[in-house]
């Protein structure tokens, strides 16, 4: 197997540039493992030009992705254009590709990003009732949440308010968590599974319990966070993947993963999820044991990446030059950090994870992760499952999602300064 960084790309390569970017990104790889300093300086990035290059690649990808059953999920390493898997109840991805879309309509103005996105959106309003994973979350806020809060579409209401509703009938209060996952798709695990990734799905609940819905819905986002606090981090405040519960007592079976290197090990997107997840909890229930905690976890975090800002897909591999990289949870926490910033009080913590965020954002904007000039996606370089050999080193919609998120964040920052 190749490296994530000798790569070409297809019809769209130019061989110098590429060779020029494949060293600079070689020699940044995974085996750079070397401890980010604090610097002094504020850093900087073009931020409307970096916005512009998303829009200009929405501009290339989005007339060519017509089928609307349909949503792009990656890019191949060696490809330029996205392959796109059914809107699947059991696929997770459906919601990020209209959400992006709502994002580029947030960000650029431009209506036809809104009429896209409607069009993307209202394709799986009968996802409002999955019941069967947690996913739920994942997709229908991304698609109907900024739907709702960008496009001003309130008719989408009720049914963010029914996804909420399913989401909640997965909360065991014995465990005192959301099972994520359905054992019969995970048959390692025979009773309650929950993982780290569900964190960002309380959104979904935060949202619903502010809007009308069950204020039940609050009370079990906040319990899912208060449980997963205590028993799915590491005495070093890393995160485990997967803990499975015994359903009907409540006790912890064991904590594995799925997707990370190891069971023991810090697989990046699962830390990423936390400092997003926790960060959010904090920002809808303004509990400082939320805050106290993702400063925590975002300051491991921090401490374990190296100088590109951009993590190696499990931080327990990160020594071997081979490892890929994973610009996904970058993109993840550059959005969560924005968040944080603006929330802690201390202004060295404020301007510390501002400035986090903004070299994490000029890396994934530079030459060595951007898609532009070299396929349809904003960035390159995400690993999704390298565990159960696929989605390695490719480009994923996901990563996409959290990058315009985090552009369109820090825009509204910038323009309230
Ligand atoms: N929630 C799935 C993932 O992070 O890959």
């Amino acid at each position: 197997m190749t490296t994530c960084f000798n790569q070409s790309r297809g019809l769209y390569t130019v061989a110098k540039s590429f060779l020029f970017a494949g060293l600079l990104a070689f020699t940044a790889g995974c085996e750079n493992t070397k401890k980010v300093a604090e610097s002094a300086n504020t850093p900087t990035i073009d931020l409307q030009k970096q916005i512009d290059d998303t829009d200009q690649q929405l501009e290339i990808a989005v007339p060519k992705l017509t089928d609307l059953t349909k949503h792009p999920r990656l890019i191949e390493t060696n490809g330029t254009e996205w392959v796109e898997v059914n809107n699947g109840k059991l696929v997770w991805t459906s919601g990020f590709y209209p959400g992006i879309l709502w994002y580029a309509y947030d960000v650029t103005g431009k209506n036809k990003w809104k009429q896209e996105a409607i069009k993307r959106t209202e394709v799986f309003e009968d996802f409002k009732n999955i019941t069967e994973h947690h996913d739920i979350g994942f997709m229908m806020f991304p698609a109907y949440g900024l739907g709702y809060e960008i496009g001003g579409k309130k008719e989408y209401k009720d049914i963010l308010l029914t996804s909420a509703n399913s989401l909640a009938s997965r909360f065991n209060p014995k465990v005192g968590t959301i099972r994520s996952w359905s054992n019969q798709m995970h048959p390692r695990w025979q009773q309650h599974i929950t993982i780290i990734d569900n964190m960002l799905n309380l959104e979904l609940l935060f949202w619903a319990a502010k809007h009308g819905g069950d204020k039940r819905f609050y009370d079990i986002a906040v319990t899912h966070a208060e449980t997963t606090m205590k028993n799915h981090f590491r005495d070093d405040l890393t995160s485990w993947h997967v803990l499975e519960y015994d359903t009907l007592s409540g006790a912890i079976l064991n904590r594995h993963t799925k997707q990370g290197y190891a069971d023991d090990s810090r697989w990046s997107r699962g830390q990423a999820w936390g400092v997003y997840g926790y960060t959010m909890v904090y920002k809808e229930t303004k509990d400082k044991k939320f805050l106290d905690f993702a400063q925590k976890i975002t300051d491991k975090y921090l401490s374990l990446l190296p100088e590109d800002m951009v993590p190696c897909w499990d931080f327990d591999v990160a020594d071997n030059p081979k490892e890929e990289k994973d610009a996904s949870a970058a993109a993840i926490v550059a959005s969560a950090l924005l968040d944080l910033s603006t929330m802690v009080e201390n202004k060295e913590d404020q301007k510390r994870y501002y400035n986090a965020a903004i070299k994490m954002l000029k890396s994934l904007g530079s030459e060595q992760y951007s898609g532009v000039g070299k396929a349809d996606s904003f960035l390159l370089h995400s690993t999704g499952a390298k565990s159960l050999g696929k989605e390695i080193d490719v480009a994923l919609i996901y990563a996409d999602y959290y990058y315009i998120e985090a552009l369109s964040r820090l825009k509204k920052m910038q323009e309230k300064s």
